[in-house]
């Protein structure tokens, strides 16, 4: 087994996770100073992405994401690939996944990054689910399944949801610009959020154990909240005063996002994902039934007073304007 993955090529490093990925990575200079990475980039050749100048970053591959040679090219010689590919290309991870195998990937992270997929309820529920299934079932039978032929293994990182990204984009009913917030049934559902940077941590520190996680989900959360304790925090430091409520049923949501997406607004998957994740009985908070890896990854798992000061970085970052 290789002392640890060098050669590392990251797809979609300016996507919303793709840059912290791409941060952490560059860090690794720093926090694992005697393990030093080859980090090579792939962007569509119809992006606008813009790379900062780094010593570590080797090489940029800009070419067709849907052409064999391109990818042949670009994933040659790699030790492990990350995929933060946006959520709208899930299904062309197919290609790489058949490529990076044929020429000797070690690691493939899958663009996994949300909700439980083992979770087959949860998956069942939600249209976006399916594709994250169908990638996963994919990587499984390219890396040999039960009966390993390949050298390749897969990594998923789940992590629930990315916190300050959903909360600033208005998801889970919090609108930041009317301070108002919809309540979904009793609203003390439980789920598990993740900060990006601890995402990114978790996903890079795959690099640094190459022994571990092959072929499985692995599980992180920095904490575990429902709607009412982000309400609770919000209303404990925002200083512009409580949170306008407004009490809805996971029942409407859904409704809300049927009409959206019969109308072509695709924010209605965003509803469907959020009704299901609020309604009891479906998609429990998987702290509860799964091993997390917080502890081996070097991540924290947060309590009430932590969760608080995310949540007051958050309050700042939107007075900043750095969302809508
Ligand atoms: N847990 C959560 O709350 C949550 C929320 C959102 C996303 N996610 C997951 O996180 C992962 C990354 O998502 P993201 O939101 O960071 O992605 P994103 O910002 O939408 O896109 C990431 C990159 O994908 C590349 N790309 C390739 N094909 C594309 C296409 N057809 N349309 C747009 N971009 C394309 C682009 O890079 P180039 O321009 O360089 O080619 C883009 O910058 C996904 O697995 C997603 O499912 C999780």
């Amino acid at each position: 087994m290789a002392e640890y993955f060098k050669n590392v090529l990251l797809i979609g490093a300016t996507g919303d996770l793709g840059q912290h990925i791409l941060s952490t990575l560059l860090k690794t200079t720093t926090t694992h100073p005697s393990q030093p990475l080859t980090i090579t980039l792939l962007t569509r050749s119809t992006s606008t992405a813009k790379f900062p100048a780094h010593p570590s970053i080797a090489r940029i591959h800009k070419g067709d994401i849907k052409d064999r040679e391109f990818l042949v090219t670009a994933f040659s010689g790699q030790d492990m690939i990350i995929s933060a590919i946006s959520p709208y290309a899930l299904l062309d991870q197919k290609l790489m996944l058949s490529v990076a195998a044929e020429v000797g990937v070690k690691r493939f992270v899958v663009g996994e990054f949300g909700m439980d997929t083992r979770d087959e309820e949860l998956t069942d529920s939600v249209a976006v689910f399916k594709q994250n299934r169908e990638v996963l079932e994919y990587a499984v039978g390219v890396c040999g399944g039960d009966s390993k032929t390949v050298g390749m293994e897969y990594t998923g990182v789940i992590c629930g949801a990315f916190l300050e990204m959903t909360l600033l984009d208005g998801e889970m009913g919090f609108e930041f610009g009317g301070r108002e917030v919809e309540i979904y049934d009793s609203g003390r559902k439980k789920i598990e959020v993740s900060r990006m940077e601890d995402v990114a941590r978790a996903t890079v520190e795959i690099c640094f154990q190459p022994g571990r996680y092959g072929d499985q989900l692995v599980y992180i959360s920095s904490f575990t909240v429902s709607q009412r304790d982000i309400l609770d925090a919000l209303n404990k430091v925002d200083k512009k005063g409580p949170w306008k409520v407004v009490e809805r049923t996971t029942e409407w949501l859904k409704e809300r996002g049927k009409k959206r997406v019969e109308k072509g607004d695709m924010m209605g998957l965003v509803d469907e994902i959020w009704a299901v994740a609020f309604s009891d009985g479906i998609g429990e908070a998987f702290s509860r039934k799964r091993k997390l890896v917080n502890e081996e990854m070097g991540i924290g798992r947060g309590g009430d007073e932590e969760f608080i000061e995310v949540i007051k970085g958050i309050v700042e970052e939107w007075e900043a304007g750095r969302r809508k």
